[in-house]
């Protein structure tokens, strides 16, 4: 049994990505990724007992994915997936300095976002401390001369995905407090910055109409 084990792990050591959200919205990165590379092996961890980070404060995000890199190190992974922009705009630099092995990022899509709009406003929905972050202060100030950036914080949306209730009255009405002054600004882009909205996809639709695109 001794030997069955060191080849499992040895094999995983060879083949798994790690990748991890504080829920369930990175499980929509881990489907893209499986799209494309069918034949990886993935070790997905959600940090639900410490969601949402959005509305914790920066030290503890920080502190949440140095333990979880220490997890999937040990587990052992051979490159890790930060499939959180909150976790990435408030923790990659520190993992990276600190871990030897590729770390994967990924941050809100405003540049693309920038280059498709055809109003000249983007909005940006994203966790209370993705907006706060000095990443997508200095990505807004870098992106934002010819085109008009408008962040929201969307406090409650994560909560909603992680209870897996996507379309419910009451998140409608949520999603229409903070995507109302985006369309009344002219936005007709707009940049689902949290893995989590990508769950509210169609919410945001029926609200925002078709000819608004999303990042
Ligand atoms: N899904 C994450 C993000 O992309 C985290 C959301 C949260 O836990 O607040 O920001």
């Amino acid at each position: 049994m001794g030997v069955s084990y060191v080849s499992t792990v040895e094999s995983l050591k060879r083949t798994a990505v790690g990748v991890f959200d504080s829920g369930l919205g990175g499980v929509s990165v881990l489907h893209a990724m499986r799209q494309v590379m069918p034949h990886e092996n993935f070790l997905y961890v959600a940090d639900s007992g410490f969601a949402p980070y959005g509305d914790q404060s920066e030290a503890f995000v920080v502190e949440r994915a140095h333990r979880l890199m220490d997890f999937m190190m040990a587990a052992p992974v051979k490159a890790v997936v930060i499939a959180c922009n909150t976790a990435t705009v408030l923790a990659v630099r520190t993992l990276r300095a600190r871990y030897d092995i590729p770390i994967v990022a990924m941050e809100p899509a405003i540049k693309p976002a920038v280059h498709a709009t055809r109003t000249g406003v983007v909005g940006l929905l994203a966790t209370s401390r993705t907006i706060a972050s000095a990443s997508v202060r200095n990505l807004c100030e870098t992106l934002g001369h010819r085109v008009r950036i408008v962040p929201i914080a969307c406090p409650g949306l994560v909560d909603w995905v992680d209870d897996g209730i996507f379309t419910e009255h009451a998140v409608d009405a949520l999603l229409e407090t903070y995507l109302r002054p985006l369309l009344d600004a002219g936005a007709g882009t707009l940049v689902l910055g949290c893995t989590h909205y990508v769950f509210l996809r169609e919410a945001i639709q029926k609200i925002a109409g078709a000819t608004v695109a999303d990042h």
